[in-house]
């Protein structure tokens, strides 16, 4: 492993993370077990890719199966490629009926960026503060959520999304709702003021990397509608909330009762595959489509096309988008159980099978109570010693973060449970030492 390690640095740099403080390699996997070179099984709550399961067998059949018959860039017909955007096509509500396909969630939001500052004439841009969308140039001037030596963008603006799980818990609903809002009316009022205008809102539904934000009924609508109001584009960055994730809805903007003019994917779209796509309206697309001869070498392969049609049926005929529903409410009434013993740590939140919990330093709500991200790093590090998966999130890095494959079963849901009331236990018996 120390080799492996320094090799790893001599050749790809010491700058791409790795997680915990002793890195992890693994070997093979299946399902939600995944077996590390020293023969130990984990158990995986945090990986979103392998979405319906790591290897899943019919996706492994399908991409083995299309790769030795035919695999070749875009330019010629192949069904699969059909088939499948009529398929992915149908999960989403109208008017989105057109679908360009990409290989990767960064490559889907820099194009939806391109489109919407063609729409619009303007390059202003709304992200959320503390978010990530991507690496390319485009996004990198937009990212908030992780370094990025450029800076932001003069034409970015971010707006801080409410939650009303933490700092903003005390507030009635409407009040945080209504100065979020004028926080966007602001934010409008200031790229319009410099000359800007307005391009577009990106945004995560599930606000995962500002923390699964628990945001106002009625904030994400709301800030859609200005947006528009002001000539730019709502796009939704679904690479983390969709495919079912959240178990409410197939994608993650339906649980805000919005219709994104933009909708963006990738991670669980191939199961591990490199597939991802920007699906909008016909308008949209004949906008600029005469505009930009736009050609994508591998965006919409039938290897990558296969994977996707496989990751689509197994979702519909194993029932995993009920069962990460059903899954939900018994992962919230456990984690609220942990809370009488650990009042330290905050409500359950997240949607579905992405969920998580502020972790304070002291009973939520005892006076000077601040996130600790020691803790949360803490608690990461002692479910690895248990052989869980999982990871933390947020502004200080003190949320923490679970995201097993949609595949786990009852039973492995409460594994992950049970070792998070230990790893809890351990973190809260050291920090009184
Ligand atoms: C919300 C969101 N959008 C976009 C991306 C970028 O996707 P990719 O790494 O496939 O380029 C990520 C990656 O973590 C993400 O979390």
């Amino acid at each position: 492993m120390a080799d492996l390690l320094e090799r790893r640095y001599k050749t790809l740099g010491p700058y791409s993370p790795l997680f915990y403080a002793q890195p992890l390699e693994f070997v093979r996997a299946e399902r939600v077990w995944l077996t590390a070179a020293d023969g130990q099984r984990y158990l995986d709550g945090y990986n979103n890719v392998p979405h319906v399961g790591h290897a899943h067998p019919r996706v492994v059949e399908a991409i083995a199966q299309q790769a030795g018959t035919l695999n070749i860039h875009t330019r010629y017909l192949n069904h699969r490629v059909v088939d499948y955007a009529e398929s992915l096509l149908a999960t989403l509500d109208a008017p989105l009926d057109r679908i360009i396909f990409t290989n990767s969630g960064s490559e889907s939001n820099d194009l939806a960026l391109r489109i919407a500052n063609q729409h619009s004439g303007a390059r202003g841009l709304l992200i959320s503060d503390f978010s990530y969308h991507g690496h390319t140039q485009a996004l990198a001037v937009a990212t908030t959520g992780l370094v990025a030596h450029e800076g932001l963008g003069a034409h970015v603006r971010p707006i801080r999304v409410p939650d009303l799980d933490a700092a903003d818990a005390s507030r009635p609903e409407a009040e945080v709702l209504a100065s979020s809002l004028a926080e966007v009316d602001a934010a409008i009022a200031s790229l319009q003021e410099a000359g800007h205008g307005v391009a577009a809102v990106l945004f995560d539904s599930l606000f995962s990397t500002e923390g699964l934000n628990r945001v106002p009924s009625g904030y994400v609508a709301g800030l859609a509608k200005r947006v528009r109001t002001a000539g730019g584009l709502v796009i939704g960055d679904e690479v983390q909330s969709g495919f079912g994730r959240t178990g409410r809805s197939f994608w993650g903007h339906q649980n805000h009762g919005i219709v994104p003019d933009l909708v963006t994917m990738g991670k669980p779209m191939g199961n591990g595959h490199p597939i991802g796509a920007v699906a909008l309206s016909a308008a949209l697309l004949d906008e600029f489509g005469p505009r930009n001869m736009y050609f994508n070498t591998f965006g919409g392969n039938p290897v990558s096309a296969a994977a996707g049609q496989a990751v689509l049926d197994v979702l519909a005929e194993e029932g995993l988008v009920e069962r990460a529903a059903s899954g939900a409410a018994g992962i919230r009434a456990a984690l609220e159980g942990l809370r009488r013993d650990h009042p330290w740590i905050g409500p359950a939140k997240g949607e579905g099978l992405f969920f998580g919990f502020d972790v304070y330093d002291r009973p939520v709500g005892e006076a000077g109570a601040v996130p600790d991200p020691g803790r949360t790093k803490a608690i990461v590090e002692a479910m690895r010693a248990r052989n869980v998966l999982i990871s933390r999130i947020g502004r200080t890095d003190s949320v923490l973060k679970m995201r097993p494959p949609l595949a786990i079963e009852p039973g492995e849901v409460g594994i992950l449970v049970e070792t998070l009331a230990d790893s809890l236990a351990e973190v809260e018996a050291l920090s009184r030492t």
